[in-house]
């Protein structure tokens, strides 16, 4: 008898001070997530950069540059320390003289010396029939990565507290004066 309960004594005490021989069974694989976007978007953005003889053109310019480089032309090493604010028309396609539906305002400045990346603080500005308010956008633009993800930190108007993710995509550029950008932005949080 007295046997018997000092061995379920021991037996509790091991499995009190020792739960990891007890759960045995293996660690479920770390779940992966898959969020649906609540809505979806799809735009373009064209920034024509001033090069010092396309005023009447430009949508970019260059504002702020290294002691080394001037505002007219991008800096040497990546542009690294280069500054560009625009106001850029935003099109359901990918043609620059399409109708804008909005305007894709802000600004871009590159952050390192050994490879192209930029960093992006900007607002896609809208005042069509279709939509009416704002979408605000920051994140890290590794420019010479296929897709880069940024962050959709917000949003006015008929994009009320909105918050996703914006996938860009380089779709064209013409040496360092032309860039067109396509955004797909899926919004995970929607009013
Ligand atoms: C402005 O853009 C138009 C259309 O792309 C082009 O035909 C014209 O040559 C450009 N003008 C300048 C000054 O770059
Ligand atoms: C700006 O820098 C470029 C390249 O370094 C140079 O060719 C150009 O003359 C400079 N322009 C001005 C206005 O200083
Ligand atoms: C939006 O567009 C309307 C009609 O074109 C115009 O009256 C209004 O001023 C615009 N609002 C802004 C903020 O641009
Ligand atoms: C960009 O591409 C590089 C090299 O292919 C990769 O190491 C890096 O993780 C990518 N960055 C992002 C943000 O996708």
């Amino acid at each position: 008898m007295q046997a018997k309960t000092l061995f379920s004594s021991l037996f509790l005490l091991i499995f009190l001070f020792f739960p990891s021989i007890s759960s045995s069974a293996p660690t479920p694989a770390k779940k992966i997530k898959s969020y649906k976007p609540c809505k979806r978007l799809v735009f373009y953005f064209h920034d024509i950069v001033y090069d010092g003889e396309n005023a009447n053109n430009a949508t970019a310019a260059i504002v702020g540059a290294p002691r080394w480089a001037n505002t007219t032309k991008m800096a040497g090493l990546n542009h690294f320390g280069d500054v560009v604010v625009f106001d850029d028309p935003i099109t359901l396609d990918n043609n620059l003289h399409s109708t804008p539906v909005g305007r894709a305002q802000g600004f871009y400045l590159y952050d390192k010396k050994d490879i192209f990346t930029a960093w992006l603080g900007f607002s896609f500005v809208f005042n069509s029939t279709e939509h009416k308010g704002s979408l605000n956008f920051a994140g890290a633009d590794p420019l010479m990565n296929k897709t880069r993800d940024i962050s959709v930190i917000g949003g006015t108007g008929d994009f009320f507290m909105a918050r996703g993710i914006a996938t860009l995509m380089t779709d064209a550029f013409e040496g360092e004066v032309y860039f067109r950008l396509r955004v797909d932005i899926k919004l995970y949080e929607c009013w």
